[in-house]
């Protein structure tokens, strides 16, 4: 069976979660698909550099031109960040027929709607799961199992940087400047963690969801944005002799047609859910009028949290993929396991 060929452009905290999970579940996505799914190259800046990802040097190349022109690559995973050049590889991967997977919010929250009308006319898929709440499922469930639903109200803790940073202020008493030098450590914070802390990558994906679940388009200056930067240890020590947790959230409405998406630091009261989501985690409440509430928690950065997100998206495609160019392929699609029954 013809692997389907994958190419990485990126090898830093996800692109290496990304990479160990292809290669240890390789066996798995196989028989999911019926056919296996190769990495054939990763982009990087330096072919040269230490990395903590063991990949044969010989996948490593530094040459974007060598991957779009290969027809042996069906699905191009972006996750090297930013606007550029990532924007221009992206098209260029799409008008070359090749699906897209990417974890770039900054880019859909500024180019999606351009990015996804690209996809849709040259035939391809365009996913972008890993870009909101790293490993929890949220983009697929909003455009999709809740498709039914007229939503009223999204809210919930987004960015992982900043909530690990109030956890350990909130409970260890730690220093901000600390604390943040942690999260980056830890491969939680953007390449520059000022998006982080000032609240910008949590206002990305709030206006990536609200644009999902509102069926509309929520403009990145719409959205009031303010971090945790102005947030002291006696402000979380106050609120904490008040009985409440501050969080930074993100808040998005629909009311009398108006969409209104904010990203601020909140009291929440201690004993709400939402107080006892702590570190790297995130959760995301959302209200619909036929669900009621929904609540979504998970881990929400790290490298193969995201990474289960970016992989998730790669066998979609892959699968999209081999439907539209070799027919359903029949597969034994699971392992013979014992089952094993207790009480027999
Ligand atoms: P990262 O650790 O900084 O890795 C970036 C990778 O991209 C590096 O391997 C780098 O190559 C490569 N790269 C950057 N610019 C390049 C260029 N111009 N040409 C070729 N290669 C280039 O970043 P990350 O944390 O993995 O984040 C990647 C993306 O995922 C971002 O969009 C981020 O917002 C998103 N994301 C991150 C997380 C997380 O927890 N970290 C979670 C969800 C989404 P070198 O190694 O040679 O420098
Ligand atoms: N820097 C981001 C965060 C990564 O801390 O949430 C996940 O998108």
């Amino acid at each position: 069976k013809k692997p389907i060929g994958v190419a990485l452009l990126g090898l830093g905290t996800v692109g290496g979660g990304t990479y160990r999970i292809l290669e240890n579940r390789k066996k798995e996505i196989e028989q999911r698909l019926g056919v296996p799914v190769e990495v054939k190259k990763v982009l990087v800046r330096d072919v040269n550099k230490a990395r903590t990802t063991a990949v044969p040097q010989a996948l490593l190349t530094d040459k974007p031109a060598g991957i779009m022109e290969d027809q042996e690559i069906a699905i191009v995973v972006e996750l090297m960040g930013g606007i550029e050049p990532a924007f221009t590889y992206i098209k260029e991967a799409l008008k070359a027929g090749k699906s897209v997977v990417t974890a770039n919010k900054d880019l859909m929250a500024l180019h999606g709607g351009e990015l996804l009308a690209l996809a849709e006319s040259n035939g391809v898929d365009l996913e972008f799961e890993a870009s909101v709440a790293g490993g929890i499922p949220i983009i697929r469930p909003l455009k999709v199992c809740l498709a039914g639903n007229r939503m009223e109200e999204l809210k919930g803790i987004i960015n992982g940087t900043t909530n690990f940073i109030l956890t350990k202020m909130t409970q260890e008493g730690s220093d901000f400047a600390e604390v943040l030098k942690e999260a980056q450590d830890l491969g939680y914070a953007e390449a520059d963690p000022t998006s982080d802390v000032e609240g910008l990558d949590a206002a990305r994906k709030l206006a990536i969801l609200a644009s999902i679940a509102f069926n509309t388009r929520v403009a990145l200056d719409k959205v009031y944005v303010e971090g945790i930067t102005k947030i002291s240890a006696r402000d979380i020590e106050y609120a904490r002799e008040m009985g409440y947790t501050i969080k930074l959230l993100g808040i998005a409405k629909e009311q009398e047609g108006q969409v209104e998406a904010r990203v601020h630091p909140a009291m929440i009261p201690s004993y709400h859910p939402l107080a006892a989501v702590n570190d790297a985690f995130n959760a995301i409440f959302v209200r619909g009028d036929a669900v009621g509430d929904a609540m979504f928690y998970g881990r929400g950065a790290g490298d193969l949290p995201t990474g289960s997100a970016v992989v998730g998206d790669i066998i979609d495609a892959a699968r999209n993929y081999t439907r539209q160019n070799q027919g359903r392929i029949s597969c034994t699609c699971y392992d013979e396991k014992p089952v094993k029954s207790f009480g027999k």
